[in-house]
């Protein structure tokens, strides 16, 4: 399957998924975010997977904090993945995650947070952050929902509260929004 780093020129294509995957105001506020995270990391790792000399799946990791007892730790989070609706299920979007984890394995970061269905994610080797010792930035996430992946330079004092970077708040994309609340 082939995949690559994000190009300048990728990223009208890579707006586009997202907003088709996610749909409707939250399609244009994921794109949205991925901007903003270009912008704000420089250090984002973005892979993009390729089709018939077409961007049909995109995935970043950007850079964000957990609050470790004996310091701050530089973590990563996965957010947003993306694969358009017409190349779902043939296993791009598992392919994009474990390249990006291949990517920042080498880069000596030791922990991936993220957001999602448990049953999507544990394929590719999350699992359930509070158990492992790690606490949830916001109440508005449910704890199923709150995974995370130990890399080779995880170590065990590496416990604590995860901190998303600024970019996640100014978006308004962490955890759930109650609609009725
Ligand atoms: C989630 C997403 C990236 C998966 O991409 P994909 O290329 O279809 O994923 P893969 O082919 O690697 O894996 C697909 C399998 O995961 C399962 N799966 C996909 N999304 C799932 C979910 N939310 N919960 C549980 N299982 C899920 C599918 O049932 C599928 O299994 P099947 O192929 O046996 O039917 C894609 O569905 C998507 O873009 N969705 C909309 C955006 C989104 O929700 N992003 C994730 C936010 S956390």
């Amino acid at each position: 399957m082939p995949l690559r780093k994000e190009q300048a020129h990728d990223r009208e294509p890579v707006r586009s998924i997202h907003r088709r995957a996610f749909g409707g105001e939250h399609g244009d506020t994921v794109a949205e975010l991925v901007d903003a995270l270009r912008r704000d990391d420089p250090t984002a790792v973005s892979f993009v997977s390729e089709e018939t000399d077409e961007v049909v799946g995109h995935v970043m990791f950007s850079r964000c904090l957990l609050d470790a007892p004996r310091r701050l730790v530089d973590v990563t989070s996965l957010s947003p993945l993306a694969v358009a609706p017409e190349w779902q299920h043939r296993g791009i979007g598992s392919a994009l995650i474990r390249r990006g984890l291949q990517e920042l394995d080498e880069r000596g970061v030791p922990l991936v947070f993220l957001e999602g269905d448990p049953r999507y994610y544990s394929r590719v080797g999350f699992g359930p952050a509070g158990e492992h010792g790690f606490r949830k930035p916001s109440l508005r996430i449910p704890d199923w929902a709150f995974q995370v992946v130990r890399l080779s330079a995880y170590e065990p004092w590496m416990t604590g509260t995860f901190v998303y970077s600024d970019t996640f708040w100014r978006h308004d994309c962490v955890g759930v929004r109650d609609e009725d609340g």
